[in-house]
């Protein structure tokens, strides 16, 4: 039986992730016996579309990259007529999807909408997953909890590193091993500044070429100031660590502080500032902070230039392990999503 997908935002990453499906699915069918038809897509502007039976997703696409809206989508099914125009909570909770894919913009403060639309899709019976740090940031707990209760999966692996295997790493590979801690650079925008700031440009020059690259945002301040990588410290800590972590526990600086001098004097200690994340288990509880550290240039951390990404989990069993690579971008989040899809078809539990 094929896996009934339903996507709530249709941007980036939801079409990224459509490209995926599309391109390899045959092999999915053919490796992993993974079959799946995409039942349904809700956004925003771009409008929805749901198909009990399943949609032509390359029509999909073909739509959003025209400029058009999907109630423009040609129905060719005569069993089950596509219905039009219905919004993210309907969807989630009148399709016929085991798994809604949660792809709507992040709010680091609240969480919404996206918080409501997974615990809706949990409520519902149906599978939840997100690249959304929202919802994994600030209300972790409660929906493995909710999703435990309905027998279904809540997965989150796209919210840090985007489809480098980080959350799934230490449930999978890594799991028997007691990681101690974790540290790494969590946030592509800010290494790639710093990056820069090394190879001579000054901060602010460094940050308007991130933000032309389309690195940064036009108001910069969840990356340069913290935020965004402190999300990501609260997912790895809530995930990875069993914790339950709010803002407030976490100690959080970014790099606005960081200045060209700074960075020739680390240069001249054989060291290179990082905005580093850390999240350490103490006796008495965790430590977790961003803040920027001089990195000596032997850590595995001071070699990650640019937009890269990378973690150091520090375990009883094998010491250190470090993973590098892409924290962000639009197959490479989409994949996130495929990881998570294929981690529900294997049937592990939450
Ligand atoms: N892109 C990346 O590299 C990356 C990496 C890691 C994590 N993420 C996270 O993944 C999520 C998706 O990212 P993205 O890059 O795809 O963002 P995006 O391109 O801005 O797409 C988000 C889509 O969600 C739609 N949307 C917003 N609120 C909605 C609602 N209530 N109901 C239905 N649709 C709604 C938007 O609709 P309209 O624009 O039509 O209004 C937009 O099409 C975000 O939470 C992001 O932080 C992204």
């Amino acid at each position: 039986m094929s896996h009934k997908i339903a996507l709530i935002g249709f941007g980036t990453v939801g079409q990224g992730l459509c490209e995926i499906l599309l391109s390899k699915k045959e092999k999915l069918k053919s490796h992993y016996r993974f079959d799946w038809e995409v039942v349904a897509v809700s956004d925003m502007l771009k409008g929805s579309v749901y198909c009990p039976d399943g949609l032509n997703i390359e029509k999909l696409l073909n739509l959003t990259k025209s400029g058009k809206s999907l109630k423009e989508y040609e129905c060719k099914c005569e069993k089950a007529p596509c219905e039009y125009g219905w919004d993210a909570i309907k969807t989630i909770n009148d399709t016929n999807a085991d798994t809604i894919c949660e792809l709507t913009y992040t709010d680091v403060k609240t969480g919404e909408p996206a918080i409501t639309h997974c615990r809706d899709a949990l409520n519902s019976g149906k599978n939840a997953v997100t690249s959304n740090k929202g919802p994994a940031a600030l209300a972790y707990g409660e929906l493995v909890e909710l999703a435990r209760k309905n027998r279904v999966r809540f997965l989150v692996e796209g919210t840090v590193m985007s489809g480098t295997p980080v959350l799934n790493l230490t449930s999978g590979p890594l799991a028997g091993c007691e990681i101690s801690s974790v540290k790494g650079i969590l946030n592509g925008t800010t290494n790639y500044i710093l990056t820069k700031m090394e190879a001579g440009m000054d901060y602010e020059t460094a940050l308007k070429k991130a933000q032309e690259l389309g690195y940064a945002e036009a108001d910069p301040s969840g990356d340069v100031k913290g935020y965004d990588a402190m999300a990501k410290v609260i997912i790895l800590a809530n995930v990875v660590m069993g914790e339950n972590l709010a803002a407030e526990d976490v100690d959080r600086q970014g790099i606005t502080g960081i200045t060209s001098q700074m960075i020739k004097e680390a240069g001249k200690q054989n060291a290179r500032w990082k905005l580093i994340g850390f999240i350490e288990k103490k006796d008495n509880g965790i430590n977790a902070s961003v803040k920027p550290e001089m990195v000596p240039l032997t850590h595995p951390l001071a070699g990650i230039n640019g937009a890269t990404n990378a973690l150091t989990f520090s375990t009883d069993l094998l010491g250190d392990v470090t993973i590098i690579g892409p924290g962000a971008g639009k197959m490479e989040t989409g994949f996130s999503i495929l990881t998570d899809l294929l981690e529900i078809h294997r049937g592990g539990k939450s």
